[in-house]
């Protein structure tokens, strides 16, 4: 029996939509290819609001979605991004190994055996002098090489913290939407702003559906005293836990909450338009 007419043009929709995507990620690489790198710095005001695990998640969507993606940690001596990568075995170089000259940026990065096109660039795992470390050559060799540069940006306001955003195209703050967290997003945002990164956005992460409809009303209240466009909702989901002990990135976990989530963050890093409210209320 035929499908219903409803159901044709459901159909017809879905292999439109399809094809949409798959013209644009074509359209994307091709872009890439000629060399239009975007440097992203993710950053809060302090430590536990989800920073590490958004670079690990949306770097490995950019990757998954067809572009050339290098995650780098900069939170020098508390590095764990490899953790969130799965990649601990394999980072055996840091950045001060390519900015001491010791080895090629391409040597230095390792390739993730799990995300084709993913790579990762450790952060040194002791403390070290960071003051008036040029990275000016460093960056200039990750923009040829790349599409996309996310880079884990410590807590605080340290030397790290400024050596980080030194070549940020865009920041992304990561809050909780709790006040205290929201307070120092904007701070974060302030200075990040003052340091010349214009193009500042912000994450809401580990929402619980419960809090969900009270931030509804706060939202727009928290994008005005951070002055910054939103640019993606992340529930808390367990699945983020149960990756890390798992040893699987959240990415490969299919129809998680979080893992959508984190994968329309990248999508819209990327330029495609996923709505950020639908029927006039924010979602993710
Ligand atoms: N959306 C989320 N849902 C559940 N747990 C999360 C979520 N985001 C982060 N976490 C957890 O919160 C903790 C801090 O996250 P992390 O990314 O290390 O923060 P930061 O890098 O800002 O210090 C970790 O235990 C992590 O697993
Ligand atoms: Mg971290």
């Amino acid at each position: 029996m035929a499908a219903p007419i409803k159901m044709q043009y459901l159909f017809i929709l879905t292999a439109i939509e399809k094809s949409c995507g798959i013209v644009y990620n074509a359209l994307y690489r091709t872009l890439g290819e000629i060399g239009m790198c975007k440097i992203i710095v993710v950053s809060s005001g302090k430590g536990g609001t989800g920073k590490t695990t958004t670079v690990a998640a949306v770097s490995s969507c950019l990757a998954m979605l067809g572009a050339r993606t290098l995650c780098m940690d900069f939170d020098i001596g508390f590095n764990n991004l490899d953790l969130y990568l799965c990649m601990s075995e394999f980072a055996v170089s840091d950045f001060t190994d390519v900015l001491e000259g010791r080895m090629e940026l391409m040597d230095a990065c390792c390739e993730s055996p799990l995300i084709p096109g993913l790579y990762f660039l450790n952060a040194p795992t002791d403390k070290k002098e960071t003051e008036n470390i040029d990275v000016a050559d460093m960056f200039a060799a990750v923009r040829e090489h790349f599409d996309y540069c996310v880079i884990d940006a410590p807590p605080g306001f340290n030397a790290g913290f400024a050596l980080a955003h030194a070549q940020a195209d865009m920041s992304i703050i990561v809050t909780n939407g709790e006040l205290p967290s929201i307070r120092d997003a904007q701070k974060t945002a302030d200075i990040i702003r003052d340091m010349g990164v214009a193009d500042i956005r912000l994450l809401i992460n580990r929402v619980r559906p419960a809090n969900f409809k009270i931030l509804q009303t706060t939202i727009d209240d928290i994008i005005d005293t951070i002055q910054a466009r939103l640019i993606g909702i992340v529930h808390e989901d367990k699945h983020v836990f149960r990756a890390l002990h798992e040893h699987k990135p959240l990415i490969l976990y299919k129809k998680r909450r979080a893992a959508y989530e984190f994968s329309n963050v990248a999508r819209r890093i990327m330029g495609e338009d996923v709505p950020l409210r639908k029927k006039g209320k924010f979602s993710s």
